[in-house]
């Protein structure tokens, strides 16, 4: 499949619902004319959840350590609550849209990460089912779950998702919404551009931070893998304005 987008919506801008509205509307509006995959985090729902059912976190090295309760609210918040809600949204602009996990049809079969319980990174992409829906004119939201070899769920950063399954479609476009406008330097001021040969270094002198960092990451592997135009921009300007950081070799 040619000229594919995909979007990656930070769970991050769940919390702005004016950010959220103007977002699901500029989308359906982009998806008269591209073919968009859309793939979504949902952080603060989870630690909603998390606290609404009483459950405790364990963290090692600063990472939720995710145990069978655990997994159990991620994907509730995923794939029930933020899943669903994009897509009735997007249903409401007049979308076709589909929500589904990256655990349907094995779309990203993953391998844990011990240290970490259920947490894991895709392995393998199957494009299959993505290819079924968006051929027949629907329009995949994927949240980020993904299945094992014993099809167990898999908690995945949905950033690390997003890059892998834009490599995978040899996507053309790359873009990450966050709650941030792009990549901020030490006086909080955008960098217009990031070199990929620069990124290890603005995370070894803590300049680039927490949830940025699988963020950065993940756009320099999709940049070296040969994804054409990739950018993490202010998702609360929005997909129209597209202001922010553009990733480059
Ligand atoms: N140099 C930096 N520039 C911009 N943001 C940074 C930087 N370093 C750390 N951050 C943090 O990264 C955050 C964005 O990542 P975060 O994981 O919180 O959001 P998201 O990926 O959009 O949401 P989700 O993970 O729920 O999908 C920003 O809100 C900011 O606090
Ligand atoms: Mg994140």
């Amino acid at each position: 499949m040619k000229n594919i987008i995909v979007v990656k919506f930070g769970g991050s801008l769940t919390k702005n619902k004016d950010a959220q509205k103007k977002f699901i509307k500029d989308l359906a509006e982009l998806s008269k004319k591209e073919k968009i995959i859309l793939v979504h985090g949902g952080g603060p729902e989870i630690n909603n959840l998390l606290l609404k059912f009483n459950i405790k976190s364990k963290f090692v090295d600063g990472l939720r350590y995710t145990n069978e309760q655990t997994l159990e609210v991620v994907e509730m918040a995923l794939s029930g609550k933020v899943n669903k809600m994009l897509t009735s949204e997007l249903i409401k602009c007049g979308v076709n849209a589909v929500g589904i996990s990256a655990k349907d049809g094995s779309i990203a079969l993953c391998k844990t990460i011990k240290k970490l319980g259920f947490v894991g990174n895709p392995v393998k992409i199957n494009t299959k089912l993505l290819e079924i829906l968006i051929r027949n004119g629907f329009f995949p939201v994927l949240s980020s779950v993904g299945i094992d070899n014993k099809a167990h769920s898999v908690n995945v950063n949905a950033d690390t998702l997003a890059m892998d399954i834009a490599i995978a479609f040899k996507a053309s476009k790359l873009i990450f919404l966050t709650d941030v406008a792009g990549v901020l330097d030490g006086d909080k001021k955008t960098i217009k551009e990031v070199k990929i040969k620069n990124v290890d270094g603005l995370i070894k002198s803590n300049i680039i931070t927490g949830g940025m960092i699988p963020k950065i990451n993940s756009c320099k592997h999709a940049v070296e893998k040969g994804v054409k135009e990739v950018l993490i921009i202010d998702g609360i300007l929005g997909i129209k304005k597209m202001k922010g950081t553009i990733i480059r070799k």
